[in-house]
């Protein structure tokens, strides 16, 4: 009866046959040639290690004992050397506890000696064709993992985040060690690390000034696809795309370990290089193999088309950004005491988020909210704001309005969703005394913190239309004294630092 569990083409297969009996190594490899394979025939333990490092090979059929040692400890040094080759024990002594073991330590098939031609055949083609569906089975289930990461990627459109999303999908994706994003700086042309996970902070800051001229950053920047490794017999050595390097270089670009191997492949879109990833693997049996390689591919590529959109995006969102910018300095040419106002109160806001710690999200929503915190002054005639004498009440019922008017003409612009929230916020203080909400300190947050005291600094250090400038150690008084009550104390604190340093921009 034919127990084969399908027929798959033998021909051209490679097998390591393993027996120290001549007689038996004779016959495997003859009867396995007659179906088109190819045989290394090895004698012994030592010989069949040497042969795997030297050869590819589909599967091993072994003696389960050996003069130079035993078949199962040769299956598991053979995963070592060859991890996923599957393998057949030739035995004469088939116990349960034999083959509770062998299966325990990865082999896959057993054949009872003595064994006929047609037996033989049947386990190589069971063995391979398993072997087939778990790669195939493998497989789908990355790709599964593969269109969740790629879907994810291209939802993504900010250009801050995508680089660690693209990141994290490789290293799960490939169960790598660690690795690293470059982008290429679109204004000055060099790489950038975009992100690193796995190296210190102290190693990611000095790889900084690695990257403009590395050549193996330079060479992944112009679309070539590398490997870094001793691994002279590498699954990936074939694949005439990649160029090898080895050993790793003395100065890399991050700090390599002795048995890490490194992959890096170019990112671009259809028209331009954007930058690279690199992942590295390492310890015993931790090497690229091809299907790493084809999902690698597959993610870099999304991420390619990912990146160029979101660049687009930010692009498209610097030009919206423009076009208010010349909208508020028109705005400030109404009322000429305001001049330069607004891009002063950016520049104040960008100081203390530096100072602060505010994330890199964050501290772009404030710069934006910073730039466009007075646009809803339009709304205001011209006639009070550059009034000299004292506002009235209804003056400043106008004058209160500012923020929402802000809030409202801003509401179509989906990226600037929460610098309007902190727009509308620009006028309150931390004690309840602000407009238009009234809010106090338990519903501002350190981003509407920062705004109010740059904003409120900026004022006094300026000429208005109704006064001149304060003194500086007015200002500082007038902080000192509300600092805590209506000013967050340690906004305003930063703030004294940085005047005292002179880091605030001179009054005009
Ligand atoms: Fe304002």
């Amino acid at each position: 009866m034919d127990d084969r569990i399908g027929t798959i083409e033998l021909r051209g297969k490679r097998a390591l046959v393993v027996d120290d009996e001549e007689s038996v190594l004779k016959f495997v490899t003859e009867a396995l040639a007659l179906d088109g394979l190819e045989v290394v025939a090895c004698s012994g333990f030592s010989e069949a290690v040497e042969a795997a490092r030297r050869n590819e090979f589909d599967f091993l059929i072994t003696d389960l004992r050996l003069t130079d040692g035993n078949g199962i400890d040769l299956v598991k040094k053979l995963q070592e050397v060859r991890p996923g080759v599957p393998s057949i024990i030739m035995t004469g002594f088939g116990t349960l506890e034999n083959a509770r073991e062998a299966i325990k330590e990865g082999v896959c098939d057993f054949v009872l000696k003595p064994f006929d031609r047609n037996e033989l055949i049947t386990s190589v083609n069971n063995v391979l064709q398993r072997q087939i569906l778990s790669e195939e089975n493998a497989a789908l289930k990355r790709l599964a993992g593969l269109f969740e990461a790629s879907k994810a990627i291209s939802a993504i459109v900010d250009v801050l985040k995508l680089p660690h999303l693209v990141l994290g999908s490789a290293l799960s994706q490939t169960d790598g060690a660690r690795g690293f994003v470059l982008l290429m700086d679109g204004e000055e042309n060099q790489p950038k690390l975009a992100s690193a996970v796995g190296w210190s902070d102290e190693e990611v800051e000095a790889a900084r000034d690695k990257l403009a001229k590395h050549p193996i950053a330079e060479a992944a920047l112009q679309g070539k696809l590398m490997l870094i490794s001793r691994d002279a017999a590498h699954p990936l050595a074939q694949v005439k795309t990649l160029e090898r390097v080895d050993p790793i270089p003395a100065k890399f670009i991050l700090p390599m370990g002795d048995g890490e191997e490194l992959i890096m492949l170019p990112l671009k879109s259809h028209k331009r290089m954007l930058g690279a990833l690199a992942l590295t693997k390492n310890g015993k049996a931790a090497t690229f193999t091809r299907g790493d390689l084809q999902i690698l591919t597959i993610l870099a590529r999304h991420s390619g088309v990912a990146l160029e959109n979101s660049q687009l995006f930010a692009d498209l969102q610097e030009s919206y950004v423009a076009t208010f910018k010349s909208l508020v300095m028109l705005m400030e040419a109404r009322d000429p005491s305001t001049h330069g106002h607004s891009q002063r109160v950016t520049m104040i806001c960008d100081e203390l988020t530096q100072e602060m710690n505010l994330s890199e999200d964050r501290a772009l929503t404030l710069h934006y909210a910073a730039t466009l915190h007075d646009i809803g002054k339009f709304a205001i005639s011209e006639f009070i704001l550059n009034k000299k004498e004292v506002l009235n009440d209804e003056d400043w019922e106008q004058i209160y309005k500012h923020p929402e008017i802000a809030y409202r003409v801003l509401e179509p612009i989906r990226f600037l969703a929460d610098a309007r929230e902190i727009i509308l916020r620009h006028h309150e203080r931390g004690d309840g005394s602000g407009y238009p909400g009234g809010l106090t300190f338990k519903d501002l947050t350190l981003a509407d913190n920062i705004l109010i005291v740059a904003d409120m600094f900026d004022a006094m250090n300026a000429d208005r239309a109704y006064r001149s400038h304060m003194r500086p150690d007015e200002i500082m008084e007038i902080l000192e004294g509300e600092s805590g009550s209506r000013l967050e104390s340690n906004v305003v604190a930063v703030l004294q630092k940085l005047f005292r340093e002179q880091r605030l921009p001179a009054r005009r």
